[in-house]
């Protein structure tokens, strides 16, 4: 699997499939919005923007940041934020997952979809997350879900309403959604790659869940106070 993804593919990527992403997008800003975090919010592996846009679009009160290792996801990134009237509200850059250049402790909620899958080192994205995060902050990664059964794809394209979305039936996207994840069955996230970086990072704290197709990692940087 390829880390950063190079032009042209990031132009498909920013039509379809991202555009169908949507509605999940703006379901994580609701989250986010109904767990009134406030400060600094960071996006990772932002791609097109479209989840920071989404968040700048419902929560006035935060700061927000993209980053992304293609320079031309970032380019699209910065013009879709300008499309959507959100230009101002949301800084994009180019950098990686294990260098980010935020100081320590200067980030509230680190969120990413469809990222952790590319990681060549996910100990040494995790540990960068930690080191950014501020005391009490949380990281929420979601990812796609190889081994989704039939009734659980359905039930994300219902729940989120996005049937109206596909550029295909619904029955071919269930046959292409374990092909466009190559590498992301559950116990990856548990036991295999990821799951093990997890458990060697300096996070103590890890929720991980099946979510209809998607899989949602939730760590929590304690506040050494608490
Ligand atoms: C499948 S796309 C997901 C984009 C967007 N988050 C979404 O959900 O549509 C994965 C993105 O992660 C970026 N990426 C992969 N490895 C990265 C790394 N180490 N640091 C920063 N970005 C990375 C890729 O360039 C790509 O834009």
């Amino acid at each position: 699997m390829l880390e950063k993804i190079p032009w042209p593919f990031t132009r498909l990527y920013d039509k379809y499939p991202n555009r169908i992403f949507v509605k999940w997008f703006k379901r994580i800003a609701e989250n986010i919005k109904d767990r009134k975090i406030s400060g600094n919010i960071l996006d990772l592996g932002t791609g097109p923007g479209r989840l920071p846009i989404e968040i700048a679009k419902q929560i006035h009160s935060v700061q927000i940041f993209g980053i992304d290792l293609s320079e031309d996801m970032i380019k699209i990134a910065r013009k879709n934020a300008e499309k959507e009237g959100v230009g101002d509200r949301i800084k994009f850059k180019v950098a990686s997952a294990y260098n980010t250049g935020f100081e320590n402790n200067s980030i509230d909620l680190v969120v990413s979809t469809g990222m952790i899958h590319h990681l060549k080192d996910p100990l040494l994205a995790f540990n960068e997350i930690y080191r950014i995060l501020s005391d009490g902050g949380e990281a929420w990664l979601y990812d796609g879900r190889k081994d989704a059964t039939k009734a659980e794809f359905e039930e994300t394209v219902k729940s989120l309403g996005m049937e109206e979305d596909l550029p295909l039936p619904l029955q071919m996207m269930e046959t292409i959604w374990p092909w466009m994840h190559v590498g992301c069955k559950s116990e990856v996230y548990r036991t295999g790659k990821i799951g093990r970086a997890i458990k060697e990072s300096l996070f103590k704290n890890c929720c991980i869940r099946e979510e209809g197709a998607y899989i949602q990692i939730k760590l929590r940087k304690y506040s050494r106070a608490a």
